[in-house]
């Protein structure tokens, strides 16, 4: 039978990595969320009410409904077509990294979800860079704005710091263990280091 690893090629240069198309949603999904989570630190900075804090505001929304089409196109992907790999790590500590990623799926779709209603519960529909927008459906309170706005922040929080502990463990595993785990999301550093 074959080996799960080497089910699905994908251009990518052996069965190490995870194909090409799950890499890049990878690595756009990794800009979009460090991006958006700043764009909402930069305008906090700004006064409230004025053109370019609303202007950070419009182009967080934006970057979300794209950030929004990524994940709708990658959890599919990873379900039933992208290459998957065995875990990067024997044992326990290989569970743990799973359900770190697991985690961090489900608590980019809430987020998503959350940025949909804070947004409506505003009275504003979600503009695409002024192409075009999505009303609202529904009517919400002033009180469910606030809890919206009061979530969406806090889990905003938890993305980053949970991703940077993700982030930190990658880097262990490619300074500290020297193995290939990087490697399979920067085909390029396994490349390389055969090389060496
Ligand atoms: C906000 C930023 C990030 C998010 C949300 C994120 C999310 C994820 C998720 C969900 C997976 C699981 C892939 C799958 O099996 O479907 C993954 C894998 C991976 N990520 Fe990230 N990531 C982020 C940033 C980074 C950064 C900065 C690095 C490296 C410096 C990195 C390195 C990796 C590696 C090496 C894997 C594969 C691990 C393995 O095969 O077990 N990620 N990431
Ligand atoms: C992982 C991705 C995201 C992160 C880290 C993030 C983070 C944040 C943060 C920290 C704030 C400031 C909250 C406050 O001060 O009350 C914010 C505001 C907001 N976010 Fe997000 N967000 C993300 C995704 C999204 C998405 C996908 C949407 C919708 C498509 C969205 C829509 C909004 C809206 C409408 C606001 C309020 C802006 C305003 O006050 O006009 N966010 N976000």
């Amino acid at each position: 039978m074959q080996n799960q690893s080497q089910a699905n090629d994908f251009g990518t240069a052996n069965s190490d990595t995870y194909d090409r198309v799950s890499i890049s949603l990878h690595w756009i999904t990794a800009i979009l969320v460090v991006g958006l989570y700043l764009l909402a630190e930069i305008w906090g900075f700004l006064e409230k009410g004025t053109p370019p804090r609303h202007a950070l505001q419009a182009l967080h929304v934006s970057l979300g409904l794209v950030l929004t089409v990524v994940i709708a196109l990658r959890i599919p992907w990873r379900a039933f077509a992208g290459r998957r790999l065995p875990q990067a790590t024997p044992g326990l500590l290989g569970y743990a990294g799973t359900a770190v990623h697991y985690l961090l799926y489900v608590l980019l779709i809430i987020q998503i979800v959350l940025g949909f209603l804070f947004r409506w519960a505003q009275d504003e529909s979600l503009s695409f860079f002024g192409l075009f927008t999505i009303p609202s459906p529904f009517v919400f309170s002033t009180e469910q704005r606030h809890n919206f706005g009061e979530l969406h922040e806090t889990i905003g929080t938890l993305i980053i710091i949970i991703a940077a502990g993700h982030m930190a463990a990658a880097l262990f595993h490619y300074y500290v263990f020297h193995d290939s785990v990087l490697g399979r999301m920067i085909p390029r550093l396994n490349r390389l280091n055969r090389k060496v």
